[in-house]
């Protein structure tokens, strides 16, 4: 499936944009971000993370880390620099490009400038005119201007959600932001999912009653393996044969491609 539709966008040129989006911090948006963006090199794609969180966290899980940067997605969405200039590579994997951001002092000043004004197109603007099949976004957990930036830029919208009491509320929330920059919820992740907890299982069948989005076939497991692998800036789909958290990660990334290919057709 992912070798034709490979070659479908190349004969198209589209480029798929997806992006990951949720006003909750902690639900895995930049684990699946990179998670995505390295499966998607690893197939054969030119790809382009672009980490939208000062928190830097899917830069360093593209084996980046974030001090090393010199020009990050701020200063292009200030206009500071091109993206040819911010874009770096990835040791993970030659089809695999960053461009990463990273918190200091004088950054975050930028960031609060930009907060002031209207910059919604600026990333949709520099990407237009990028050779890259496939591009993943990782957003900050907060729906404000850099967020819009993300979603007006995407051509799909991945929405990560934690199986907790007000994961529908969340939900609810994001839908609503997303559906008044005309775009929609594509796919809905459940992560940090435990069958054993009658909770999740109570919350789960709630979301798969919800008719707007459809929800991933494949659910993220709880596992300290995630953590201790990202503190190493490794993503778990790079490593889909460690553990069965990995292997998680690897495919719902390949669903996620395999649906964004589809809707960009
Ligand atoms: N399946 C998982 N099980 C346990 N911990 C996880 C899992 N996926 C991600 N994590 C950890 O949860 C924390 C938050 O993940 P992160 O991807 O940064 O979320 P977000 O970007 O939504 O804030 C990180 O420490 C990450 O390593
Ligand atoms: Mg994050």
């Amino acid at each position: 499936m992912c070798v034709k539709l490979w070659a479908q966008s190349k004969a198209k040129k589209s480029q798929v944009r997806i992006v990951l989006t949720n006003h909750k911090g902690g639900v895995g948006k930049s684990t699946l971000a990179a998670s995505i963006a390295v499966t998607s090199a690893t197939l054969g794609y030119k790809t382009l993370a672009v980490d939208l969180d000062i928190q830097g966290h899917s830069t360093a899980l593209c084996g980046v880390p974030p001090v090393d940067l010199e020009y990050t997605s701020l200063h292009v969405l200030l206009g500071d620099c091109s993206l040819d200039d911010a874009i770096v590579e990835s040791p993970h994997s030659e089809n695999l490009f960053v461009l990463g951001n990273a918190l200091t002092a004088e950054r975050l000043a930028r960031l609060l400038e930009t907060e002031q004004s209207k910059r919604d197109l600026r990333l949709k603007m520099a990407l237009d005119s990028t050779d890259f099949d496939v591009v993943v976004i990782d957003c900050q957990p907060e729906l404000n201007t850099r967020a819009v930036n993300g979603v007006v830029a995407s051509t799909y919208v991945v929405c990560p959600v934690m199986l907790e009491p007000m994961a529908l509320v969340g939900l609810s929330s994001v839908r609503t932001f997303v559906r008044n920059l005309e775009k929609q919820i594509d796919m809905v992740v459940l992560v940090f999912v435990d069958e054993r907890l009658r909770l999740s299982r109570l919350i789960r069948q709630e979301l798969q009653l919800l008719e707007h989005e459809k929800l991933c076939s494949v659910t993220i497991p709880r596992s300290v393996r995630v953590p201790e692998l990202s503190w190493k800036g490794i993503p778990p789909a790079l490593v889909p044969e460690k553990h069965p958290v990995c292997e998680a990660y690897y495919e719902a990334s390949k669903v996620i491609l395999d649906d964004a290919f589809k809707k960009g057709c």
